[in-house]
């Protein structure tokens, strides 16, 4: 275990924006979540954290950061379909996903070049081009913070939804592993009807042996032409949800806006938000030291020097813009951390 105090969180989260927190704990697994229980760390202010690609920091925090520093992979089942593989949260999830592609594992490779952690994957259920983390998590084995227990969550516990579970809202419980079930070549269900991923393999391209890393290359590729690499550009990748609003709503902006792009959504249907930013004319614009990316509308970037605040000033203006445009709330994914 290392902890550090007043520590710097601005390479722990991928705006890049500068915040300080009294305590930083970087912990190895479950043993070490137990010493923290055992030394009533947890009766204090405290978050986990994984990436921090999830999160903006507005304030200073005044407790203590945990981080998660366990990366082993372990195969836990296997037979000639499939596997059931167990990662430690604080293995990054893309090279996680790295691993299964290379040997063969598909169910991921869409999900390739999110920046998270795979101890948040399942609280966020993250996604991309038509997977989510909900369609490979078994199980997750997490640490009630209460009392010092583990326990092990199936996927139906888990309550995923859109960019939800039930960690989201019981922040109590630390993720300690995720058991993904994973399949073998004759047994995958390659999903390549998102979007433009079709289009962006090659027209040669069959189920062979290379295609989870032809897909996992598609998927890295589209990624880096739309979204901003955090590296580089501070970003939480899209900052909002796409709303989801009753067929009515959608019918009578229809009227205004015919080409409007909308998916169904069993109950409702799904209105992306990137596109209700870009015709309120906020696509390329800055406030600030803070933006709105260029390629994808959904995404605010810090310019530069960016503070939290600032990056929320302006994710207030837009709401209020969608809100008086099209009548339709749009809210943040990204977590917003402040006093
Ligand atoms: N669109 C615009 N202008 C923009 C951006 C998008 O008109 O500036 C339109 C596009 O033309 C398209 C539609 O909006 O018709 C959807 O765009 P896209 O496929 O880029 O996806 P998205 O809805 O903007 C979601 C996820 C992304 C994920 C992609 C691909 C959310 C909040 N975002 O974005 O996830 O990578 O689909 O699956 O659901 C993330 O959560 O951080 C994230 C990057």
């Amino acid at each position: 275990m290392k902890e550090y105090i007043d520590y710097q969180l601005k390479g722990n989260n991928t705006f890049g924006i500068p915040a300080l927190c009294d305590r930083f704990i970087e912990y190895a697994g479950i043993d070490e979540l137990k010493d923290l229980y055992a030394r009533k760390l947890f009766e204090g202010k405290w978050m986990s954290i994984g990436c921090g690609a999830n999160l903006l920091f507005c304030d200073d925090y005044h407790g203590v950061i945990i981080h998660s520093v366990a990366r082993q992979v372990e195969i836990r089942e296997e037979n000639d379909r499939n596997l059931l593989v167990r990662a430690e949260a604080g293995l990054v999830l893309d090279d996680f996903i790295a691993q299964a592609v290379d040997n063969g594992w598909g169910g991921m490779e869409n999900l390739s070049a999110i920046p998270c952690s795979v101890g948040a994957a399942p609280v966020q259920n993250v996604g991309a081009y038509g997977v989510e983390a909900k369609d490979v998590v078994e199980s997750v084995l997490v640490f009630d913070t209460r009392d010092g227990s583990a326990r092990t969550f199936t996927n139906a516990e888990c309550a995923f939804g859109y960019r939800n579970s039930f960690f989201k809202t019981h922040p109590e419980y630390v993720v300690v592993s995720v058991d993904f079930r994973l399949t073998k070549k004759g047994n995958w269900q390659l999903r390549l009807d998102y979007g433009n991923l079709r289009s962006a393999l090659s027209p040669q391209f069959s189920e062979s042996d290379d295609a989870l890393r032809e897909i996992r290359e598609a998927v890295c590729r589209i990624r880096h032409e739309k979204l901003p690499d955090p590296a580089v550009i501070g970003s939480a990748g899209s900052f909002f949800k796409n709303p989801v609003v009753d067929c009515a709503v959608v019918d009578r902006l229809l009227l205004d806006y015919p080409k409007m792009p909308f998916y169904e959504m069993g109950e409702g249907r799904k209105i992306p938000a990137g596109w209700m930013i870009e015709q309120s004319g906020w696509k390329g614009k800055r406030m600030g030291n803070a933006g709105v990316y260029e390629k994808q509308a959904l995404v605010l970037v810090n310019l530069g020097g960016a503070s939290g605040k600032e990056v929320w000033r302006l994710a207030q203006n837009i709401v209020d813009s969608v809100r008086e445009k099209f009548g339709v709330e749009i809210s943040p994914e990204v977590i917003k951390v402040s006093e």
